[in-house]
């Protein structure tokens, strides 16, 4: 279980405060909007493509992929600052690290208390539309709306986005070409909605399989992580830092066999568990976290917010990860550690104290 100050069930209860306060203020509005699930969300069909071609300049050696994780924008809460925060994070890491593109997995607002929803996320779409990068979405179990249509139209409508999840309930995928239209990398973007990778994303997986035959090496992104993130740290198998149980919500188990269907598939990457950061391969797959990005969020008495930079080696399928702060401080876990106590972290100087 957790050792850091701030956990989970804080960070949720927080939110909560945070709703009742505006409660009172904005009675009516709420009435008018109820906050839905995001599970069996409607459709768009405006933007007709479930795939994305990226044109990468050049035929280079390595592509660079910069993964942010669990922003939690949210304008209304008290210390207004910490989403400006959030965005000078954002935008150091992708200063330091010059990626060819960017990888959003998740909880990027805050719920869609009083039908906000959406205004958060145009404000997060034009937020990530400035950045003058390629950048795909996940959707995170926070990330709620009145009306999932129009919210599939403003992320792929938005400015530099690859989304492209309108037709299929938020999974999609993007394929990194070179100039040549050499097909390099592909990412495969699932939506694991409020419980995980379930059946309807498993069969959008066979569907998908059926039309999508090329060996090309690709990485799974989604923001829950699948069950086995929990058997990888239990069986000694994953290398990194751990202070979270492996929320991994209602799915069991089932989704890997799955994700082994899909051609080249050489990793998953999620975000979630703000402060567990590691990785380790099983069945040939290799599970990664996210680092998680948003000062909005739980977890920086722990592990310092971030971004995680992975090197993509095409012509190989290898591939490299580091995990990178704004203070340009780099981190990849000796093969075999696994550090649950706060005392053995690397980072004690950028721990942030309560
Ligand atoms: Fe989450």
């Amino acid at each position: 279980m957790s050792n850091n100050k701030i956990t989970r069930r804080f960070f949720i209860g927080s939110g909560l405060v945070g709703t009742f306060t505006l409660l009172n203020a904005e009675r009516v509005w709420a009435k008018k909007e109820e906050p839905k699930i995001i599970v069996g969300m409607q459709k768009s069909e405006t933007v007709k493509e479930d795939s994305y071609t990226l044109k990468i300049q050049g035929n280079p050696k390595s592509i660079q992929l910069l993964q942010v994780t669990d922003i939690h924008f949210n304008p209304y809460r008290k210390d207004k600052n910490v989403d400006e925060t959030t965005r000078d994070i954002v935008k150091k890491l992708l200063d330091l690290t010059q990626p060819h593109l960017l990888a959003v997995t998740g909880d990027v607002w805050n719920e869609n208390a009083f039908g906000r929803g959406l205004m958060y996320l145009e404000q997060a779409a034009e937020f990530f539309g400035s950045l003058n990068i390629p950048w795909f979405y996940t959707w995170g179990n926070h990330d709620m709306l009145s009306d999932y249509a129009k919210g599939h139209d403003i992320l792929a409508l938005a400015k530099n986005s690859m989304y492209r999840g309108g037709i299929n309930e938020g999974n999609y995928h993007v394929i990194i070409e070179n100039e040549s239209n050499k097909k390099l990398w592909r990412m495969v973007c699932l939506n694991s909605n409020r419980y995980g990778l379930m059946n309807e994303q498993r069969q959008w997986i066979d569907q998908w399989c059926n039309k999508n035959t090329d060996v090309i090496p690709t990485f799974m992104a989604c923001h829950i992580p699948i069950y086995q993130y929990h058997t990888i740290w239990e069986n000694k198998i994953a290398s990194g830092v751990k202070f979270e149980k492996v929320c991994y919500e209602k799915e069991q188990g089932e989704s890997l066999p799955f994700l082994k269907k899909i051609p080249g598939l050489k990793a998953c990457i999620c975000g979630h568990d703000h402060v567990n950061d590691y990785s380790g391969v099983i069945e040939g797959i290799d599970l990664i976290y996210g680092r998680a990005t948003g000062k909005g969020g739980y977890g920086a008495d722990s592990v310092p917010k971030g971004g995680k930079l992975y090197s993509l080696y095409p012509s190989t399928g290898e591939y490299e990860w580091v995990s990178v702060t704004p203070n340009n401080k780099r981190w990849h876990p000796v093969k075999g550690t696994q550090i649950e106590k706060i005392e053995e972290l690397p980072w004690q100087d950028e721990l942030e104290k309560e």
